[in-house]
């Protein structure tokens, strides 16, 4: 059975930054308020020309470029987001035609917080099972679309940005070793997106009561998240064979500092055994695993050999980890740009639906 291995990882982050002291002009808050009870000082917020996929893309073409691969070596695209483009298509289907991974098959995972998790999870368990080589995985996220600006609870929380992992098979023992997948759906009203749904639809008493915004009881989140971060860290340790006094890192999800802190006490380890960004990007959801261990290679906190554990907690209520021994790169030859395929993207789509309308007036008569 191959070993699915991280070889390449990027990320996108936008470029306008919102402060904490920004919010304050805008909401009852305070920068002090806010440092103290998230760890948060500032994210950052997509333009009106950016969105969940041109996020994910961007993020993605970093990935490949780690990787030395190209996109049209990818056979699967896994999309984990909670701020889709669409209910459908999914985003994942909008990223594949913006970067050209034209062999690839794409799906978005819905999990929250811990999509991440499920989703590189999901894309190991393919490779593992040999029905797929490469793997692409992104988590995307524009939350600020979602975030009703004048609620203070919620606004000071959310950023937007987007990272993404290469999976590739390999014989060569490492990568992905073992993970952890949970959730409890009774606790889906703690945090939620109500209405656009097929159970609310958009309506003008959707829209009026303000069900398109992110809801949300941030003290049983909070509650539940401390519960199960330390707990999900060390059963994936354990699956693997491993103690969590051999992990060289530990990357939670980045939602509040206080939550990080205390998974930290949960499990006895010290706070340097912890990647944290919190405070320059807040909650991101989705992206922020993937975001955190760019970051934690950039600042060469992660080595090949090293064993890391990835944590992460969300709405649904969903939980998970995941244990790898980190890789980096299997192939080294270099290959054309990635970006390279992504900048002919729109000529490829233009043909392609041209094709679609030769097609169709020659042979849908016919029919
Ligand atoms: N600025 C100033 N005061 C505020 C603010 C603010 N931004 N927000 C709330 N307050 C006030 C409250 O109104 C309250 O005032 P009151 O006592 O007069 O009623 C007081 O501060 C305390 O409010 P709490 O809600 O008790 O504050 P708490 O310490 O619980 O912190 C927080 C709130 C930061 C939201 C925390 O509960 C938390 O981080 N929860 C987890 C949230 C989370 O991680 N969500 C993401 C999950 S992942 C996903 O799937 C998206």
């Amino acid at each position: 059975m191959p070993y699915a291995h991280i070889t390449g990882w990027g990320m996108s982050i936008p470029q306008k930054i919102l402060t904490n002291d920004d919010l304050a002009k805008m909401v009852d808050t305070n920068d002090a308020w806010i440092q103290e009870r998230t760890g948060i000082r500032e994210r950052h917020i997509a333009a009106e020309n950016q969105s969940t996929a041109s996020l994910g893309a961007e993020a993605a073409l970093h990935a490949l470029r780690v990787a030395n691969l190209a996109p049209t070596e990818i056979d699967l695209i896994i999309c984990s987001t909670s701020s889709p483009e669409h209910t459908f298509p999914a985003t994942a289907c909008l990223i594949q035609d913006a970067i050209g991974a034209t062999r690839a098959g794409a799906f978005d995972l819905s999990a929250a917080c811990s999509g991440f998790i499920f989703a590189v999870n999901m894309g190991a368990q393919t490779i593992k099972t040999g029905s797929a080589k490469n793997v692409l995985v992104i988590g995307a996220e524009t939350l600020s679309r979602f975030v009703d600006w004048n609620d203070r609870n919620i606004c000071i929380l959310f950023g937007d940005g987007a990272g993404a992992f290469v999976l590739q098979a390999s014989d060569r023992p490492g990568g992905v070793i073992s993970s952890v997948m949970r959730s409890d759906g009774s606790g889906s009203d703690l945090l939620s997106l109500p209405a656009g749904g097929s159970k609310h639809p958009a309506s003008e008493i959707t829209v009026h009561t303000g069900m398109h915004f992110i809801h949300m009881d941030g003290k049983e989140v909070f509650r539940f998240a401390t519960r199960v971060m330390a707990q999900a860290t060390i059963e994936v340790a354990e699956k693997a064979g491993w103690k969590t006094a051999d992990l060289a890192l530990i990357i939670p999800h980045q939602a509040n500092r206080r939550i990080i802190d205390a998974a930290a006490r949960g499990l006895k380890l010290p706070m340097e055994k912890f990647m944290v960004n919190v405070e320059r990007y807040g909650n991101t959801s989705t992206a922020s695993i993937p975001i955190a261990t760019v970051e934690a290679v950039q600042q060469g906190r992660l080595k090949p050999g090293d064993k890391v554990v990835m944590v992460g907690f969300g709405a649904g209520l969903t939980w998970g980890a995941l244990a790898a021994e980190w890789s980096g790169p299997i192939s080294t030859e270099r290959k054309l740009a990635p970006e390279w395929y992504a900048w002919f993207a729109p000529a490829r789509s233009l043909v392609r639906r041209a094709i679609r309308l030769l097609e169709g007036l020659f042979f849908g008569r016919k029919s």
